[in-house]
């Protein structure tokens, strides 16, 4: 891939970050959730224990290939059982909240409404909430973190189908039942964007999605996870639970690759409106999926909101959660190049909104694989100085009153590889520190300088995990895991004692 050069300068007020003396006159705002993140199937491992029925995830990990080193998360870091010492470890770092899923097939083993709730289940995460309140961490809860149980595919195909709607729904209200009082901040999906376009086939050739192999699969998907979201919020509300509720967007600002061109600002737009603003626009904005959308895919691609749905949808958040990682430049189709992601099967959909990652902290990673690999290489990079930017858009096209980063984090490919010394080198992370160290100090020039409600932030990860497709391979926890030991030895990483030293510096 040849890639035009990159244009001089781009927006300097973009690269603000100033001396640490600087930032530490600001402020984080009170209450702020100086937090760590997890997800169940990344860390719990026990997949067979205690009731729990498989989920997607479960069942693709077996299939070779599909995940890049062939490890499972049968077992990964046990924190199903190693919970309690998890939470002393982050309490030891003095972080506050811990942002976590609970994972569906362990409450309902076979998913549906009318199957039985699996009482272990629920007793286990009582318990993991008690334990994080007993260490004055506020736990923060996620419904579904991308492992929907295995038999809802099987019965019907997952969310490519409306039944799922009701199933989910019941599910959020039995959980929302059993930890009110105990729990404020809850999600109902995470990043359901990249969820969703598993079912198309993309990027796993539709290997985790059992029976389904359809290019109109993605935005079924899309439609009936917003319907599962309004169905959730709704009864929260309606069943009067205390806290608040929204879902935790992902994270594709894009920019113009040429600052002012009419046809580059054309593709960040239908970049933004597919990638962000399908979810975003009903909930926040307009009830109804963004217009370059409607344009783009037809009716039996992407079902339209009836009327009642766009009421139910339009405010069904309290606030705004964004994962950020990364920033995209955009640009329309250029001669020669030939980086085209996110393209779906659809013969409407406009291909060719080149994605390239600029300026990112060299050697910085994200996916393992090699980097000549289109497929993997512009996820390789992360843009510090264009989080602001990423900030103030979200906040100027989906205005709320409160934004949670609700992740970041960064991985380096084959961190913790098999080396001798392995230990010294995958806890020695100075990429990673400069990582958080620079997010953070944007994040707080953002909240000062910029008035963005920022009210939390979460690094991913709390712990090395399963990273999906790349396995243990993709290291992006703050704490190595030695997996190559009975207890999973958990070690601190510079990078996790640099993150707990950056509150203590500043005023809350
Ligand atoms: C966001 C996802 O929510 C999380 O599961 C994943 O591990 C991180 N990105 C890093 O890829």
């Amino acid at each position: 891939v040849v890639l035009p050069s990159p244009p001089p300068a781009l927006y300097p007020q973009a690269y603000s970050t100033g001396p640490k003396d600087i930032l530490s006159d600001l402020k984080l705002p009170s209450g702020f959730f100086f937090g760590v993140a997890t997800a169940a199937y990344q860390v719990e491992g026990a997949v067979k224990d205690e009731g729990k029925g498989p989920n997607h995830w479960d069942w693709a990990a077996h299939i070779p290939g599909v995940v890049w080193d062939n490890t499972t998360a049968d077992v990964v870091d046990l924190h199903y059982y190693l919970y309690k010492e998890d939470i002393a470890r982050i309490a030891a770092l003095g972080v506050n909240a811990h942002s976590f899923s609970i994972s569906w097939s362990r409450i309902y083993p076979f998913g549906a409404a009318d199957s039985p709730v699996n009482q272990a289940g629920l007793d286990h995460y009582a318990d993991v909430i008690a334990s994080h309140l007993q260490a004055n961490i506020t736990p923060v809860v996620t419904l579904l973190h991308w492992d929907p149980p295995l038999a809802l595919a099987a019965y019907y195909g997952g969310f490519t189908s409306p039944e799922i709607v009701d199933d989910f729904v019941n599910y959020a209200k039995t959980v929302f039942t059993a930890y009110n009082g105990s729990v404020h901040t809850w999600y109902t999906f995470n990043e359901p964007r990249p969820f969703c376009s598993e079912y198309s086939g993309a990027p796993f050739n539709a290997t985790l999605a059992p029976g389904v192999n359809s290019s109109t699969a993605e935005y079924h998907c899309t439609y009936h996870v917003l319907k599962a979201h309004a169905g959730a919020v709704k009864a929260f509300r309606e069943m009067n639970i205390t806290g608040e509720i929204a879902f935790k967007n992902d994270d594709y600002v894009g920019i113009p690759w040429r600052e002012g061109n009419a046809e580059d600002i054309a593709a960040v737009e239908r970049h933004v409106a597919f990638q962000i603003g399908i979810f975003s626009d009903p909930v926040y904005t307009t009830g109804d999926w963004p217009q370059i959308v409607k344009d783009t895919l037809p009716p039996d691609f992407l079902p339209r909101f009836t009327e009642e749905e766009q009421k139910d949808l339009l405010g069904s958040a309290d606030f705004y959660a964004t994962d950020a990682y990364r920033t995209f430049f955009n640009a329309a189709p250029l001669d020669g190049l030939d980086a085209c992601v996110n393209n779906t099967a659809h013969p409407n959909w406009p291909t060719c909104n080149i994605e390239v990652a600029y300026d990112s902290i060299p050697g910085s990673g994200w996916a393992v694989g090699p980097a000549s690999d289109p497929q993997t290489s512009d996820w390789l990079f992360a843009t510090p100085q264009w989080f602001r930017h990423a900030m103030e858009e979200i906040h100027r096209r989906w205005p709320t009153n409160k934004i949670m980063l609700s992740e970041f984090g960064f991985t380096q490919p084959f961190e913790g590889s098999r080396v001798p010394n392995e230990i010294y080198i995958a806890t020695d992370d100075p990429d990673r520190t400069n990582y958080f160290m620079s997010y953070l100090s944007e994040l707080l020039l953002s909240i000062n300088e910029d008035d963005i409600p920022l009210a939390g932030a979460f690094a991913w990860a709390m712990v090395d995990n399963s990273e999906w497709t790349s396995g243990e391979s993709a290291r992006f926890g703050i704490q190595h895991v030695n997996y190559s030991t009975p207890m999973l030895d958990r070690t601190f990483k510079r990078s996790a004692l640099a993150l707990c030293e950056f509150p203590s510096k500043l005023q809350i």
